[in-house]
């Protein structure tokens, strides 16, 4: 069967979603084509912080209710190094600016519900194999959905279908760029049934590897460690797991850390990529399918936000005015913002965690520069401003 929208949307995650009601909002009839089911997609553990600016555009898309009923405001970071802590304040050293902390998972949700109530076509299960006509003025999604056969024509493709989806493939290897780096650590990610031993999140630097206590709510604690690459999430058991974390979060005075049951343990590989440009044709990336970040610094979901906003933007232009420029402009636009996240991203994940190569000399300087942070406020905020972040545009 084929049918025709003026945007056809690849992927049901965070992207896909905000940029399907963005597009909703201003009369933009889109398609969104997503390869999971429902449960799968609202049960994806990813991110947890939302920048000003995201919290800014959910609200303004009608999707942040339940985000100010439930999400939890924080107006700064405490950052650990050499057993000491220090608190980095985000509205003094920004105008105002904080971040939420809102899993990706509840975002999700809200906005699958909105689009199922009152927004465009929504299809789960399907599966997109190919992007043809990119270069054309009608590029097509051929799908397979309810193990049938299925064309989208569009005016428009817009991949939001993560780092290993299947929109890139539309920009020819004589064109596309892709930039990239692997960092020689992962993430062992936990959940767990403990109140948060901690009002704001604790990013530590210590001798054994970083460590992260996040949370999700007042009674469920969201925690990482570095690791090896290749780390079995199996080789360490609950209590290891807490002796690990107690000794990087080590600091002077009474700090306890809460231990309860874990109910998630899952190890992530960090990498940085950007894929340049983010448009070929009449296909446009977005999100992960765009870029990846190291998620020290928070910015995966906040990223892909600010790219749909962007282009959300500039397909409204087009309605409006029937000029392109802001589409013409997409990437470029896009990838400034990108690279500056990538640059932070960097900047944390290398400050923060210990490279099993590095010198004592290296350490000695990552010590050196949280301690700049810690006792200069220009450095403090420039931390700050990046972390709550940048305004978008
Ligand atoms: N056909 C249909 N859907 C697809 C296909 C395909 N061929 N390939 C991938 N998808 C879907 C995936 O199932 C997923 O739901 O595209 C969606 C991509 O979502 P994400 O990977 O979450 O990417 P994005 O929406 O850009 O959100 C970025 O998600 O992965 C995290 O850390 C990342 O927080 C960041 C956020
Ligand atoms: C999370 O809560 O999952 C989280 C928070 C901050 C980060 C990374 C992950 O930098």
């Amino acid at each position: 069967m084929t049918t025709h929208t003026t945007v056809g949307i690849i992927g049901g995650g965070p992207a896909g979603l905000l940029l399907a009601r963005l597009l909703h909002n201003s009369g933009v009839d889109c398609v969104v084509l997503e390869s999971h089911d429902r449960a799968y997609v609202e049960q994806r553990q990813r991110a947890g912080i939302l920048e000003q600016s995201t919290v800014d555009v959910l609200r303004a898309a009608g999707a942040g209710e339940r985000l100010d009923r439930e999400g939890l405001a924080h107006d700064g970071i405490e950052l650990r190094f050499d057993r000491r802590a220090h608190r980095i304040d985000f509205p003094s050293l920004t105008g105002g600016r904080r971040v939420w902390v809102y899993a990706q998972t509840e975002v999700v949700k809200d906005l699958i519900a909105l689009q199922l109530k009152d927004g465009p076509p929504l299809h789960f299960g399907a599966q997109v194999h190919a992007v043809e006509g990119a270069d054309s003025d009608r590029p097509l999604v051929r799908y397979t959905h309810e193990a049938r056969e299925q064309v989208l024509t569009c005016d428009y493709v817009v991949g939001c279908d993560g780092f290993h989806g299947v929109a890139r493939s539309a920009v020819p290897d004589s064109v596309i760029r892709t930039y990239e780096r692997i960092y020689p650590y992962s993430w062992l990610g936990i959940l767990a049934d403990v109140p948060p031993s901690c009002d704001e999140l604790i990013y530590a630097h210590s001798p054994r590897g970083f460590a992260l206590h996040s949370m999700r709510s007042p009674s469920v604690s969201r925690l990482y460690l570095q690791v090896p690459n290749g780390e079995d999430p199996a080789d360490w058991p609950d209590e290891r797991i807490w002796d690990e974390l107690d000794a990087r979060f080590a600091v002077d005075g009474d700090w306890t850390l809460a231990r309860g049951p874990i109910t998630a343990k899952s190890v992530l590989p960090m990498r940085s990529s950007v894929t340049e440009p983010m448009r070929y044709g009449r296909v446009l990336l977005a999100g992960d399918a765009a870029h990846i970040v190291p998620p020290t610094g928070a910015k995966g979901l906040n990223l892909a936000a600010s790219d749909v906003t962007v282009l959300a933007q500039a397909f409204a232009h087009l309605k409006e005015t029937g000029s392109a420029e802001l589409l013409d402009s997409y990437s470029d636009t896009c990838l400034r913002r990108v690279w500056r996240a990538e640059h932070f991203s960097y900047f944390m994940t290398t400050t923060l965690h210990t490279d099993p190569a590095q010198s004592p000399f290296d350490t000695r300087l990552q010590l050196s520069q949280l301690d700049r942070i810690a006792n200069s406020p220009h450095a403090a905020a420039e931390l700050a401003e990046n972390y709550a972040g940048l305004r978008i545009g």
